[in-house]
């Protein structure tokens, strides 16, 4: 299939109280191992990549790589750029085929993170482009962006309808307790929060930082009104771990097919997994 504006089955999902889990990609492996993980639980996916991905691969590649997977299979795909913090980069990625974007601007002053995301909305939507937004800020490493605990702040309820009023997002990013990277010990998310969230502010809500937040935790977070998982981290690990294996069992390997091929099998699994927890099995028959 074509790629599609995520909206098309993040709506529904919210109504099924199902999430769709959202996976950051690198290279044309993790790309393959979201899409095939994905079409053999049938479930719609969103591919993500950061804007330190799309310096490594160069946007016109994802763009064309997602492109060519989406066509392979027959469930809907939506193609986000995650975390941007440039406006120019939104508009070379909408150019290259994304169909959703994040524009990450709650670094700024609140009046100036409501004009940068009113900015974003109008020039994505006339494209037919969904637009994430995040208030709060979420802690921890991603890539390029690092959020210390002093600066990170969890996401204020009243404040998050004000600005959903005000930018006319898509979705919105909940700072609730997850953090980006790998946990120092186990999280603890904020369901009070969330479910106060819930009650101001109608439009679907995205939980970042999901990789080593518990299932049972997961599957609160969904029953409360989450309906996309960014999942990062729990890719990057098996990843680099089955190519550790590779080389381990033989330290003269040198065909990429061989431990990149391990390193997509790994990958894929994982991504079956997360789309279980959302509850995401057989979803696109229910489009
Ligand atoms: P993790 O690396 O913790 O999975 O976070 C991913 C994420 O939120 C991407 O925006």
């Amino acid at each position: 299939m074509a790629l599609v504006n995520p909206m098309y089955f993040i709506k529904k999902a919210q109504e099924c109280g199902i999430a769709i889990a959202s996976f950051n990609v690198h290279n044309l492996e993790t790309i393959q191992a979201v899409v095939e993980g994905a079409a053999e639980e049938n479930c719609p996916v969103i591919i993500q990549t950061t804007p330190g991905t799309l310096k490594h691969a160069g946007i016109p590649y994802i763009g064309a790589m997602v492109k060519a997977a989406s066509e392979q299979v027959d469930i809907p795909i939506a193609l986000h750029v995650d975390h941007c913090k440039s406006f120019e980069t939104i508009m070379q990625c909408i150019r290259y085929g994304y169909t959703s974007v994040m524009i990450d601007s709650a670094h700024l002053p609140y009046e100036e993170n409501i004009e940068m995301v009113k900015k974003v909305v109008e020039c994505a939507r006339s494209v037919g482009v969904a637009v994430e937004g995040e208030l709060g800020r979420i802690g921890g490493v991603e890539e390029d962006l690092t959020v210390d605990e002093k600066t990170a702040s969890f996401t204020v309820p009243s404040q998050a309808k004000d600005f959903v009023e005000k930018t006319g997002l898509d979705t919105l990013a909940v700072a609730i307790g997850t953090a980006h990277g790998e946990y120092k010990g186990v999280p603890d998310l904020d369901f009070e929060r969330l479910e106060k969230i819930r009650e101001l502010v109608a439009l679907p809500l995205v939980l970042h930082g999901a990789s080593g937040v518990p299932d049972h935790q997961i599957k609160a977070s969904l029953e409360r009104g989450i309906s996309k998982i960014n999942i990062a981290t729990e890719l990057k690990i098996p990843m680099a771990r089955a190519i550790q294996e590779v080389f381990k069992n033989n330290p003269k390997e040198n065909d990429p097919r061989n431990y990149m091929g391990a390193a997509r099998s790994a990958v894929k699994e994982v991504v079956r997994q997360k789309i279980r927890l959302c509850n995401g099995t057989d979803f696109a028959s229910r489009l």
